[in-house]
């Protein structure tokens, strides 16, 4: 059996920038043979943005295009389109996150690509959905989070709305189409047939915050959100207020200081207080007393002073590091983490260890560290190779459709795009 179960697949992967690229690398990790349609001359743009070598890929690109291989080609010219053309009809996805109606405009609508071959799976990023009154919004992952409603619930009650520094609208998009992409492809398997599959950066948005969609309709029936720090001391208007470090679900929790906050901005761990493990918190903070106390027993009983309880676990925490923190209290089964830095991850020697920060070749930067596949097989392995360099691949795909050494000469003198 292949260790790379997508072994088989082809991947016409007219992607750029975070959101595509994403997805069709976790297809290239799991085997698909993922073709990355580029413009001569540029390529995509991550190649030449925060660089951080000169005249070398940016680090931007190399994480996002691992173990593709790169094609290039002016698509709106006669003969871009036909080789396009051929390759799709012997592909069994194309991926794209262009502007809304570009790929149209190149000539590629859905039926005509449907018609060049019924298996074909066309699957699509956009800002907003077809039919939704901003369509024709080109979006990157700021505008998303701000239109998925992630940006008017993350930060405190007295700053402005905040963008999270997780992609949720890039690369969460990206992982929801390749979810589509693969069901589309079982569909494909029963009926012969390819799909249409669209992913929007403001839907995906919003699936991650369907729980703030939960809170908005409690908060119509009730008025309040206990669990935000606005209950009970403040106010709540009549939509989903900002929950600073709340938990979001029913156990409290808060981002608590460790050893050194004064001058490490990281000096920190969050901290969950889980009701069914109340009597653990209080043996291990030294609070014994309050285990049977009616003032703090109950989840209800300590709801309105959540905050001064954190701040006595600050206190138990003002001689302990965060790590050394967490390492007393895993042994009370505190659901709790240290705040982790970029550099504490990329030297963690466990993701070093599962291959989820994996060290990867590349022909002209060397070698560079790259986040790996977050998921785990038990047969599959999943290797990183590095990213191709522009159009390196151009001649092998061009001979594998066919092309004489001749013709593909001739396609090297293509304008610049
Ligand atoms: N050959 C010839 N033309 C090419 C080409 C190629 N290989 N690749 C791209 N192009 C053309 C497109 O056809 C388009 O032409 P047109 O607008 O004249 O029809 C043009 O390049 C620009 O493409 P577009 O995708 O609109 O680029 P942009 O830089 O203006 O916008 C985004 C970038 C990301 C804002 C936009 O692509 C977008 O909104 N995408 C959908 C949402 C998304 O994925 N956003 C997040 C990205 S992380």
């Amino acid at each position: 059996m292949s260790n790379k179960p997508l072994e088989g697949i082809k991947i016409i992967d007219f992607t750029h920038v975070q959101a595509g690229p994403a997805c069709t690398q976790m297809l290239a990790w799991f085997g698909a043979d993922v073709i990355k349609v580029e413009r001569p001359g540029s390529g995509d743009v991550t190649r030449s943005q925060l660089r951080d070598i000169p005249g070398v890929d940016a680090l931007y690109f190399t994480m996002l295009n691992s173990n593709k291989r790169s094609l290039t080609l002016d698509t709106k010219s006669e003969s871009g389109k036909e080789i396009l053309t051929k390759l799709i009809k012997e592909s069994d996805v194309l991926v794209e996150n262009f502007g809304p109606g570009a790929l149209d405009r190149m000539g590629f609508t859905w039926e005509h690509i449907h018609t060049l071959n019924p298996g074909m799976i066309v699957a699509s990023v956009k800002g907003f959905s077809d039919g939704h009154h901003y369509e024709d919004l080109k979006v990157y992952e700021n505008v998303a989070q701000c239109a998925g409603g992630a940006a008017s619930t993350t930060g405190f009650d007295d700053g402005p709305p905040t963008i999270s520094a997780a992609a949720l609208g890039d690369s969460n998009t990206g992982m929801h189409l390749a979810i589509g992409i693969l069901t589309a492809l079982r569909g494909r398997d029963k009926t012969g047939q390819g799909q249409k599959v669209a992913v929007s950066m403001q839907d995906a948005v919003l699936n991650l915050c369907r729980v703030k969609m939960r809170d908005q309709q409690r908060l119509d029936r009730v008025g309040y959100l206990e669990e935000y720090p606005q209950y009970p001391h403040g106010k709540f208007d009549d939509y989903v207020p900002r929950g600073g470090n709340a938990g979001g679900g029913g156990q409290p929790g808060w981002v608590l200081k460790c050893k050194g906050w004064e001058t490490d901005a990281n000096a920190y761990i969050y901290f969950t207080i889980q009701g069914h493990a109340w009597a653990p918190i209080c043996r291990a903070i030294g609070k014994d007393e309050w285990i049977d106390d009616p003032a703090y027993m109950t989840a209800g009983a300590r709801q309105d002073k959540i905050m001064d309880i954190f701040a006595t676990i600050e206190i138990w925490l003002a001689d302990k590091t965060k790590f050394e923190a967490v390492d007393i209290l895993r042994k009370f089964d505190i659901p709790c983490a240290p705040v982790m830095t970029m550099k504490e991850l990329l030297n963690d020697e466990s993701l070093r260890a599962s291959g989820t920060i994996a060290e990867v070749d590349h022909k002209e930067r060397g070698k560079y560290f790259t986040v790996g596949s977050p998921i785990k097989f038990s047969e599959t392995t999943v290797e990183i190779t590095g990213s191709p360099l522009l159009g390196e691949h151009t001649d092998e795909v061009l001979e594998s459709l066919g092309y004489t050494s001749q013709q593909i000469a001739g396609f090297h003198d293509q304008k610049v795009v």
